[in-house]
């Protein structure tokens, strides 16, 4: 079990929630950090810290170098072409957001259409409602059969040649179910238009390779992989960020300024206006680090097989409406609902076991409705989750049914 060797390196979980050992399963919000991220943060202030880009002296230039260095291994890491096709941002919603607003208004008009997978998370939604609002283009959604998968059928019927943009997640923060975004990719760029994959649920459970997917952008969030929270990357193909308009403008992104107007520097930096959070940017190279040395198809293993055990422990309980019903392809999380019992009750009452799971719509309302429910229950897995966090996560579901008088 992996989680034999690496639990250790998370001090937060040696503590005790309730006067109980702390059973964290809300992973897919945002992850614990392991010592050598807090570590690396810790040096970089002890050691580099400096304005990067912007002084001469010795001490900047390591700063630059730190900068720099980072957006080496996560190019590395997302096997992207060119280094400057990294672009930090503070979370994956701002780099959602930063393509909506400089890609979405310089290429929609009016009538184009952006297909819009309907279970994204709201930071891949609501702002290509709002870029539809500005500029007349149609937001058309591809819905999910019942076994919570986008079809090849819905797929081609939904999009064609007025598809300018795909707004599709890797892995939904709800089903946990990974898409077919190499197929809606492929789609997308036969009809003339670019894709934009949320990778935010993917990247610390799976291998993502921006190459091999074709993504024209792809968004994710370093608190969901063991980095600090207020680090965020935006991968985009070179050409595409070379010919955008910036997104924020200030300090930093810019080639010269003069009283009669301004021209840009070239991407990356054409977009990073300000300056950069460089002490997480350091936390989440060692957080690459920490979890490659580990390795990916590892912690995919080691996840799939907690999944597992929670979606049996959960069926053998009876009672449990598990989404979508009797799908085993979730990996990394599990939806579901504790019938006759709110999510927030449930969740309440499994915070006095020690178990944090999430309730709520998940940031996926639109999804919510097309299940038919106002919100649920997420557990969710990281490689320090181990069997017996799963059977104390168990065990909490059958007492919230005792507490609540059902099924006893
Ligand atoms: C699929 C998905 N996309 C985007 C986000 C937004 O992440 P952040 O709040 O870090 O910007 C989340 C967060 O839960 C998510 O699950």
């Amino acid at each position: 079990m992996l989680s034999q060797y690496y639990k250790k390196d998370f001090k937060i979980l040696g503590k005790l929630e309730n006067d109980m050992r702390l059973v964290y399963l809300d992973n897919a919000a945002t992850t614990q950090k392991p010592d050598v991220v807090l570590a690396a943060v810790k040096r970089y202030y002890t050691v580099d810290n400096a304005n990067p880009h912007r002084g001469v002296y010795e001490l900047a230039m390591r700063a630059t170098d730190v900068h720099e260095q980072a957006r080496n291994v996560i190019a590395a890491f997302l096997n992207a072409e060119r280094d400057e096709e990294i672009i930090f941002t503070r979370n994956a919603t701002e780099a959602l957001n930063l393509v909506a607003y400089s890609y979405g208004l310089a290429n929609l008009k009016t009538d184009d259409e952006i297909a819009v997978a309907v279970s994204e998370h709201h930071s891949n939604l609501v702002p290509w409602q709002r870029v539809s609002e500005i500029t007349g283009a149609k937001v058309v959604y591809l819905y999910l059969d019942e076994h919570g998968e986008y079809t090849k059928e819905e797929l081609t019927s939904k999009i064609g040649s007025s598809t300018k943009i795909l707004a599709m997640a890797h892995v939904s923060n709800v089903l946990g179910i990974e898409n077919p975004v190499k197929l809606a990719t492929r789609l997308v760029h036969q009809n003339g238009g670019i894709a934009v994959i949320d990778c935010a649920q993917s990247v610390a459970h799976m291998k993502v390779d921006v190459r091999d997917i074709d993504a024209d952008f792809v968004a994710f969030s370093g608190h969901k992989i063991y980095a600090p929270m207020g680090i965020g990357v935006l991968y985009g193909k070179y050409e595409l960020l070379d010919k955008m308009p910036p997104f924020l403008s200030g300090g930093d992104m810019i080639s010269h300024v003069h009283e009669s107007g301004t021209t840009y520097a070239k991407p990356p930096r054409k977009f990073e206006a300000g300056t950069c959070n460089l002490g997480d940017e350091a936390g989440l190279v060692e957080a690459i680090r920490y979890v490659e040395k580990i390795g990916l198809d590892k912690i995919r293993e080691h996840e799939t097989e907690l999944c597992k055990k929670a979606l049996d422990g959960l069926n053998s309980l009876g009672g449990i409406d598990i989404y979508p019903a009797g799908s085993d392809k979730t990996r990394s999380l599990i939806s579901f609902n504790i019938r006759g019992v709110h999510p927030h009750d449930a969740a309440t009452i499994m915070d006095s076991f020690g178990v944090c799971v999430r309730a709520g719509h998940h940031c996926a309302e639109p999804l919510m409705e097309r299940l038919g429910i106002g919100s649920c229950l997420r557990a969710s897995f990281a490689l320090y989750n181990d069997m017996d966090d799963v059977d104390i996560f168990i065990r909490s579901v059958e007492q919230t049914r005792k507490v609540m008088g059902i099924g006893s």
